[in-house]
């Protein structure tokens, strides 16, 4: 069973659907830390009701610390928006998973985060949008993509109720995907692509 360390800056919602489908057994690892920059993220307080240590870490040396302490074997990006240290991208390459909300490469890199994908992408009228999992690298939204789907936001009326669709619909369901996915060994790198190979169980 894998050792996931997931780490948030917000409300953490994209967390709660990983905690729920590690408690029914969909996903063969373990979340055992949860990190956040911010001291007030609600995002902690859902890792505490589910009996999971939290903490808040804003030293990248400390937290590099942490995670070796617990034997961490997979890091997930839940809406986190401190940028991740080189040496922690080094020391775990290919093994920091990030959920984006648009189709990368569209609304992506620094600046694009949060609410402010969305104002963009409602602002440029997109009938469809949607989220990309990849893995982290130096580049921001850059590494190599893990899954990506999208969906009809035409009828969409503000940023907000596009967000709301995208992180409700598409989201909750491709980041625990691609937890799984890794968790069972299904996830291969090749020439900065992602190959989703099969697995006889
Ligand atoms: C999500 O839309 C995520 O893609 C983005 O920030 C939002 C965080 O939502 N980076 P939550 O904290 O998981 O509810």
């Amino acid at each position: 069973m894998l050792k996931i360390a997931v780490f948030v800056s917000g409300g953490g919602t994209n967390l709660q659907s990983l905690i729920d489908e590690c408690q029914k057994g969909t996903i063969n690892g373990e979340i055992t830390l949860v990190v956040s920059n911010r001291l007030k993220a609600y995002g902690l307080e859902r890792a505490r009701n589910a009996g999971i240590k939290a903490e808040c870490i804003k030293d990248q040396k400390v937290l590099l610390e942490r995670l070796k302490e617990e034997g961490i074997d997979l890091i997930v990006l839940a809406g986190y928006l401190a940028i991740i240290g080189e040496d922690l991208i080094r020391e775990y390459k290919n093994r920091i998973i990030n959920i984006h909300p648009s189709l990368i490469p569209s609304f992506a890199g620094p600046g694009f985060y949060g609410l402010h994908v969305h104002e963009a992408a409602f602002k440029r009228g997109v009938k469809v949008a949607g989220a990309t999992v990849h893995f982290v690298s130096e580049e921001v939204d850059g590494g190599p993509i893990i899954l990506q789907q999208a969906m009809d936001v035409s009828a969409a009326n503000s940023p907000e109720e596009m967000q709301e669709m995208v992180l409700l619909n598409i989201e909750h369901k491709i980041l625990p995907e691609a937890v799984r996915l890794f968790c069972d060994g299904r996830l291969e790198v090749i020439d900065e692509r992602v190959k989703i190979v099969w697995k006889e169980h």
